[in-house]
């Protein structure tokens, strides 16, 4: 009997995508030791935006979330999401910095640390991959997907084959604009399956546009091994879809699930609650949990297009959205056809309404297009328009290397220049990460203390 599994997102992806990763540890600790026992192929629960929400938002240390979750489900592997050399963010890293990170996540709890690099640009993926490997993590190879005519299935075999040979154990197929159909799921899943019948391969992708449930079918017929779903009541819209639903569907088609419906439903029942007053309080949108096809229509990702609309908004234009629509794929090809996701699909919208308001091409062109085009962003999976290269950087040579070749050693740096407000490795990676908002939080971290400090001595 052929075997599915599933990497249950909500305390990550889910989370992320409904709520604006505002999920606070005080409603997810109750719950830890009831998932542990659900049989999940893992949990993904840290990275991606939950760090900078902690510090930012909750007054919550990142790490010891993690070391909490570490704690609570001992049985069950622990998954991150990491930028390769951007880490969390979008700006790239000196490797002593990414090694570093990728050791402290490991040491701290992860088991699995799912990889990608927005452009598939092995170069930035390839340091994080071979430190995770080192450190005895599982390092799962993501390809951000995309449809253009570069993005070919061989060139996405290509790059898995890459992948597994800088020492990726797993495959992930990472829709995170939620744009993947059930055919094109199929072919790919059968493509890298064909090419590497024995490396587990993962399907990740969104629920907005309504086709992820059937491409998830259609990946699993293909061969497809693990699947990204969330808990029900978090599942659906921007989010991925439902696990129980999942769980239900496959086996009675025959699959084998090695998880435990009971615990599934405990798990969403316990959620549920907490959902219903997100919807009270206007955290979560009912726009987020619909489906829209706009995405279909238009081929750019639903947040690309509320961003348009957004920009076009605030310059008065929104009658030129259209010209937007249309001139944003030619952009792209410009470009070199990017993924788009972020930064790239900030920095081709941003490119495609200049281009309309001003009223002729390229007249102002953003710093982000300019690095863009410098090569800092990594290698373009097409080549750029020659004459727009030429015209936006004059006779300024491209990058070849990694633009993380070109950064000097950050970490014993800033470690120095902390002093004592860094009370660890870890707290110097959030500084280094998020460095406004970590020190804001060390200083709050701080007076709470002394706060627990002057409480317990009166009560003394
Ligand atoms: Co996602």
């Amino acid at each position: 009997m052929a075997k599915v599994q599933f990497t249950e997102t909500v305390l990550r992806d889910a989370n992320q995508s409904l709520i604006a990763t505002r999920m606070p540890m005080s409603v997810m600790k109750p719950i830890l030791s009831t998932m542990d026992k659900a049989g999940y192929y893992s949990v993904e629960c840290w990275g991606g935006a939950t760090f900078d929400s902690c510090l930012r938002y909750l007054s919550e240390d990142p790490w010891e979330r993690l070391r909490t979750i570490r704690k609570e489900m001992p049985n069950t592997k622990l998954q991150m999401l990491l930028r390769g050399q951007n880490l969390l963010g979008y700006k790239h890293y000196p490797d002593d910095v990414v090694i570093k990170f990728v050791e402290r996540s490991i040491a701290n709890g992860i088991d699995i640390i799912r990889i990608f690099d927005a452009l598939n640009d092995m170069r930035n993926i390839k340091l994080a991959v071979e430190t995770t490997v080192k450190n005895g993590a599982i390092a799962s190879g993501a390809i951000s997907y995309t449809t253009s005519p570069v993005h070919t299935l061989e060139k996405y075999v290509e790059l898995c084959k890459e992948m597994t040979a800088m020492g990726c154990q797993t495959i992930c197929i990472k829709d995170m604009a939620g744009v993947i159909t059930p055919q094109e799921t199929y072919d790919l899943v059968r493509a890298i399956k064909n090419a590497l019948p024995s490396v587990p391969l993962i399907l990740h992708t969104h629920c907005t546009t309504g086709m992820a449930f059937m491409s998830v079918v259609k990946a699993v017929e293909a061969g497809c091994d693990v699947i990204d779903s969330a808990s029900s009541c978090l599942s659906g819209g921007t989010s991925q879809p439902a696990t129980e639903t999942l769980y239900d569907a496959f086996t009675q088609m025959g699959y084998d699930v090695p998880m435990d419906r009971k615990v599934l439903k405990q798990v969403n029942d316990h959620f549920k609650a907490y959902r219903d007053q997100c919807l009270k309080d206007g955290l979560l949108k009912p726009k987020a949990m619909a489906t829209d096809t706009d995405a279909l229509t238009y081929k750019v990702p639903g947040g690309m297009l509320s961003n348009l609309m957004a920009q076009l908004e605030t310059m008065n234009a929104l009658d030129r959205m259209d010209e937007a629509l249309e001139e944003t794929p030619k952009v792209r090809k410009d470009l070199g056809y990017p993924p788009l996701v972020t930064p790239m699909s900030q920095m081709v919208g941003v490119q495609a309404v200049n281009n309309v308001l001003a009223g002729e091409r390229y007249k102002n062109v953003s710093k982000e297009v300019k690095a863009y085009m410098r090569g800092e962003y990594g290698r373009t999976p097409g080549p750029v328009d020659e004459a727009l290269r030429k015209q936006i950087l004059g006779d300024e040579e491209s990058l070849t290397c990694r633009y993380a070749d070109t950064l000097e050693p950050l970490f014993e740096k800033t470690k120095a220049e902390l002093g004592d407000m860094a009370r660890s490795d870890e707290d110097v990676l959030s500084y280094i990460a998020f460095p406004q908002v970590a020190e804001k939080f060390f200083e709050d971290r701080k007076a709470r203390e002394e706060k627990m400090v002057k409480f317990t001595i009166e009560q003394m």
